[in-house]
């Protein structure tokens, strides 16, 4: 098979990322986390877009160099359009299209929720990519969404949040726990220590295959509250037991909802996406329900699950493949939807 290399860019949020492609195959995937939010404790978007500034160059010619090749064997450009925060949209969108324009090949615009999804036909020894139709629960730190994928770019969002992503219901319980920004991995780690059964926080009640984030962090607030009145250290004796209920709650909220969805659309096909499917509680949900309800689940390695830029590179591949190019007007779209 002929080399068509396309470099993938990545910028929606805090994570400067490139990375190139060869026929479904990752041979570079470069990420620099921008660590200045942590003393914030959350992403602060003057200072993501600065950052994205300085690291990008570096981060893009890091990648061809891992990948062995020069810009100029480049066949086209893939960038993250939105949706996102725009100042650091911005940077990944003008870069991409200087590139494309200096070296004159063509740009491809990649809608960020969507790569997550199709992160799932990047070409892997290990791993199979699911066939159409399957259903994709995407969660991150911006989204919450349950998509039925009935082909590469025919996504119909069947189940979302009403309110807040179930990122920001793990990283706001962190910080109510005192843990620093982002707290999602921190309150993962926690919970393998604790039991799940410690404490119970109440399941919001929305539609069937929609979800609510905003009333289990002011449970989680009262809760600590009422506790630590009563016992000052309640938090730090009870950490791994917090974080186990609370994943727990969490988790099996998520597949309360993916169960309710594969009934409805009788899809036992079943992908997770998004920095949350780096979760081991939802990981092992989904194996267990793979062998109970008779599932075939697609779990995406780690580094495809937080923000990248092999996804963005993925898609990109997907679109050249069938001669599609953006207009070089293109611009940024905060709430790019699908
Ligand atoms: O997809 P992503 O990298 O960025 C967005 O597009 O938002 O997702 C980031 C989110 C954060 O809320 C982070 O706390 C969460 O993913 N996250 C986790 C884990 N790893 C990342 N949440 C729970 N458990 C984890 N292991
Ligand atoms: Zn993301």
């Amino acid at each position: 098979m002929q080399n068509c290399y396309i470099l993938g860019i990545e910028s929606s949020c805090d994570d400067t990322a490139a990375a190139v492609i060869n026929n479904g195959q990752i041979l570079s995937n470069v990420v620099a986390t921008q660590k200045i939010h942590e003393e914030y404790g959350g992403v602060v978007p003057e200072l993501a877009s600065r950052a994205h500034q300085q690291n990008i160059v570096p981060v893009v010619s890091q990648a061809l160099r891992k990948a062995n090749i020069d810009k100029k064997d480049l066949k086209a450009i893939a960038f993250t359009r939105g949706p996102g925060l725009m100042g650091s949209l911005l940077v990944g969108t003008s870069f991409s299209k200087s590139l494309a324009m200096a070296l004159d090949i063509p740009l491809i615009d990649v809608n960020h929720m969507q790569a997550h999804i199709l992160a799932h036909f990047i070409k892997d020894e290990d791993k199979s990519s699911p066939e159409f139709p399957f259903l994709a629960l995407t969660i991150s730190g911006g989204h919450t969404q349950i998509v039925k994928v009935n082909h590469y770019f025919e996504m119909e969002i069947i189940g979302e949040t009403i309110d807040d992503a179930v990122g920001e219901a793990f990283d706001k319980s962190a910080k109510i726990l005192g843990l620093p920004y982002p707290g999602g991995p921190l309150i993962d780690k926690y919970a393998k220590e604790g039991n799940p059964k410690a404490f119970k926080f109440t399941k919001p009640k929305v539609g069937p295959l929609d979800f609510s984030f905003s009333g289990l962090k002011t449970a989680v607030l009262y809760f600590i509250e009422r506790e630590t009145a009563k016992n000052p250290n309640f938090v730090t004796e009870n950490m791994a037991d917090i974080c186990a209920s609370l994943q727990f709650t969490i988790v099996d909220y998520l597949m309360d909802k993916l169960k309710n969805a594969s009934k409805q659309t009788g899809i036992t096909r079943i992908a997770i996406g998004g920095g949350v499917s780096a979760n081991s509680g939802i990981r092992e949900a989904l194996q267990k329900a793979e062998k109970e309800l008779n599932w075939e689940t697609y779990i995406p390695k780690f580094e495809y699950c937080t923000d990248n830029a092999a996804m963005i590179a993925m898609v990109g591949e997907l679109k050249y493949k069938t001669n599609y190019t953006a207009d070089k007007d293109i611009s940024a779209v905060a709430r790019l939807k699908f």
